[in-house]
């Protein structure tokens, strides 16, 4: 692994990725040429009438926000009532997982996120006036488990006795070392209810979704005098909000309401969901840590033990792993879930192209001197990992883990960064970079090594230019797909590319509409076909689009999924 100084890595840019890990060629694609063929979408080419596609791709309209999750469902009106929008599409589509039914690419379940939507676009109003509107904005969160197949060339959703909503207020329990803990418990004594900010994502080898809880502290605010700790203060808690404004009428968001004290250490976790069974309750997963959870990228490492990849997206935040204490076979045979015994882990990147995974275990001294036990550690894993020395990066997005055992990170930008380090080498960040590892014993060791894949800069200036990445997903041939969300050249609106990770070459494969971000990406086990979401188009607003509809400046714009497939039915990517 070559070392690099930070002036080699910025004039270096895209050819450094060239061949870079020994051994990341050796996939059988190398013995096939390019991976990806397709016409691309040239720089510039958008409309606020829908999305633009390479020619040689076609997609489908799915499931927009308000679609009743079974046919027999209530019809989308807006704003939703409370009861309508349980038993429709959420809004703010992110991360998504196809499971499919019996192995098959044409029906399956898609379960995906909702991560947000303002006021403004689920009630057309800036601020609620009474508690109904609350419940619509809380039933918009969480999840949507909808069973869908292709007929006749179309996707649809279908009658489905698991097709269901998680959200704000679904009943969830807590397992691993905080379960029961008092740093969960309110003299209010409400059980343990929903999940929201729910952002990136992920799935484990046995069946089950993992939905991500980012930006929790935004839903809270305070009605009286509010002086946040040094907890509340490093995870964001503000007596203003930024205006959901449920604190007001709802009192378990209320941060001046002594009876609901600890209700912010239930959110900012990790939630395990089975989508097959409509009667198990969503578990937060205690071990993997409090932060603000971007996604959760699942592989199976050395001796069958599970490994979870996690960024925390906020500025100068870190990036985690979770290694489970044995194979997940061995302790679920045994009643265990993998994710609640195991160890947490944080990076630190030195600047020869080597790191340390750090143990946020009560056991390190450093962490033994200032927290009470393992639960504080977990519920504090911000502050615990300050404490060991972690490296602060540029707001870690998406994970993913490649086929030859590389993983990649997005970090999506920094405009605040004054200093620049040999991980995060622009000060400030303005169009971010993806970051690349590979650890020792097959993903459960404690050293990496990594170098960057991209670095955005490099490229923005040219036609294969990009900013922000934030959704990634790495094929089994090594293709990178990745999507943007924020500032992109010439002012086009957010995209998905296709990144050949052998070479660096990159492809247009779809530009979004304005206001929108691009995200949440899964396949059909063929590849034949491709999930992608277009999350808040026209941030909301009529204005700016009317998408999924053509643009006709009234009709409110709707988060919804898209169905891409190649013309000619060959893999997705290519
Ligand atoms: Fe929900 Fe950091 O994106
Ligand atoms: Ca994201
Ligand atoms: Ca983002
Ligand atoms: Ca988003």
């Amino acid at each position: 692994m070559q070392s690099y100084d930070r002036r080699s890595v910025l004039k270096g840019g895209l050819t450094l990725a060239v061949g870079f890990l020994s051994g990341c060629t050796a996939t059988a694609a190398s013995t096939r040429g390019a991976l990806s063929e397709f016409r691309p979408v040239p720089l510039g080419n958008y409309s606020r009438d829908g999305v633009t596609l390479s020619p040689d791709y076609e997609y489908q309209i799915l499931i927009p926000w308000g679609t009743p999750l079974t046919p027999d469902g209530p019809e989308f009106s807006h704003p939703p009532s409370p009861q309508d929008q349980l038993q429709q599409i959420g809004i703010g589509h992110d991360g998504m997982t196809y499971f499919p039914l019996d192995g098959s690419s044409r029906r399956g379940l898609l379960v995906l996120n909702h991560e947000y939507g303002s006021n403004q676009h689920v009630l057309g109003a800036t601020t609620p006036t009474r508690i109904e509107q609350v419940h619509t904005s809380q039933h918009a969160h969480g999840l949507s488990i909808v069973e869908i197949e292709e007929q006749a060339g179309v996707w649809q959703t279908v009658a489905s006795p698991i097709a269901r909503r998680v959200h704000v207020n679904t009943e969830m329990a807590f397992s691993g070392p905080v379960q029961g803990h008092a740093l969960l418990h309110n003299s209010a004594n409400n059980p343990v209810q929903g999940t929201l900010n729910n952002c990136a994502n992920g799935s484990t080898p046995w069946g089950t979704y993992l939905t991500c809880e980012e930006n929790f502290n935004f839903y809270f605010g305070a009605t009286a005098d509010f002086a946040p700790n040094p907890s509340q203060q490093r995870y964001g808690f503000m007596a203003t909000g930024v205006g959901y404004d449920w604190h007001r009428f709802d009192p378990r968001w209320d941060l001046s309401n002594p009876a609901y004290a600890n209700e912010g250490n239930r959110f900012g976790w990790v939630v395990e969901v089975d989508p097959m069974d409509p009667k198990a309750r969503p578990i937060k997963r205690s071990a993997l840590g409090r932060f603000k959870h971007e996604g959760a990228a699942v592989v199976e490492g050395m001796d069958g033990r599970i490994v979870v990849y996690m960024g925390d997206d906020e500025k100068f935040e870190f990036i985690y792993k979770f290694v489970s204490s044995e194979n997940w076979r061995t302790l679920r045979a045994r009643g265990i879930s993998p994710l609640d015994e195991g160890t947490l882990y944080v990076a630190r990147f030195d600047a020869d192209g080597s790191g340390e995974w750090l143990p946020l275990t009560i056991e390190r001294p450093e962490l033994a001197a200032k927290f009470a036990d393992q639960a504080d550690v977990l519920v504090n894993a911000r502050l615990a990992a300050t404490e060991l020395g972690a490296t602060p990066m540029d707001r870690p997005e998406w994970t993913t883990v490649a086929a030859n055992g590389d993983v990649y990170c997005t970090l999506t930008n920094n405009d605040e960064r004054k200093t620049a380090d040999a991980a995060n080498p622009f000060a400030p960040n303005p169009h971010g970079h993806i970051i690349r590892w590979r650890d020792t014993d097959d993903h459960v060791g404690t050293r990496f090594s990594w170098n960057h894949f991209m670095l955005a800069a490099n490229s923005y200036d040219s036609e294969n230019s990009f900013g922000s990445p934030d959704g990634i997903w790495a094929d089994p041939d090594g293709r990178l797909f990745i999507c943007t969300d924020g500032n992109q050249a010439g002012g086009m609106p957010n995209q998905l590319l296709v990144a050949d990770t052998r070479t660096a070459e990159l492809r247009r494969l779809l530009v979004g509409v304005p206001g929108c971000e691009i995200t949440g990406i899964t396949a059909t086990p063929d590849r034949r076909t491709l999930f992608i979401n277009v999350q808040h188009p026209g941030n909301g607003l009529p204005s700016v689009t009317s998408f999924p509809l053509p643009f006709d400046g009234v009709s409110v714009p709707r988060d919804c999924t898209l169905v891409l497939r190649r013309n000619d039915g060959g893999l997705v990517g290519s």
